[in-house]
């Protein structure tokens, strides 16, 4: 009886400590995200994120960017120009696109899309190469 016990209990936990796992694999990738962001984004979007008002867009809060993963993803791989709004500011300007790895395109998407007040999903260095 006890072992049954015991091993409902353990069936219960599961799904719990998936999540906690998952958690945990976010954070380390933002840890990476952080350092991949300080050495190819901060000088245009900024430490915070904000960006440069008309000229380079914010990512914290940035609906544009949270709005759609896939474009986001093909961004940094591919660059970015032409008109877009960003919370309702026009911008035309030009980005190059990144040669990053595809782990590294996720964990600094992981970083800018969970930072600042924004808040998603985990994406995967998987997700990134079916969209390459
Ligand atoms: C040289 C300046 C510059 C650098 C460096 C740069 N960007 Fe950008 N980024 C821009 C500009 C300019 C746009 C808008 C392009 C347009 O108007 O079409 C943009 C747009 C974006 C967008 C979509 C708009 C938004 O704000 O949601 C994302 C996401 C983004 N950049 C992420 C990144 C990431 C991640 C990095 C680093 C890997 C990076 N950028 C590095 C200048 C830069």
């Amino acid at each position: 009886m006890k072992q049954i016990q015991t091993i409902l209990c353990l069936l219960a936990l599961t799904p719990i400590l998936l999540s906690f796992q998952q958690d945990d694999e976010l954070k380390t990738s933002m840890v990476r995200g952080k350092e991949i962001f300080i050495a190819n984004c901060v000088t245009c979007h900024m430490q915070n994120g904000e960006g440069i008002e008309g000229v380079y867009p914010p990512l914290a809060k940035s609906d544009y960017l949270m709005s759609d993963k896939v474009r986001a993803i093909k961004q940094v791989l591919e660059g970015a120009s032409g008109p877009m709004t960003v919370n309702g500011i026009q911008y035309n300007g030009f980005m190059a696109g990144f040669d990053l790895s595809d782990r590294e395109v996720s964990d600094v998407l992981n970083y800018i899309k969970n930072s600042w007040g924004n808040k998603s999903e985990a994406i995967t260095p998987e997700e990134v190469k079916s969209v390459r």
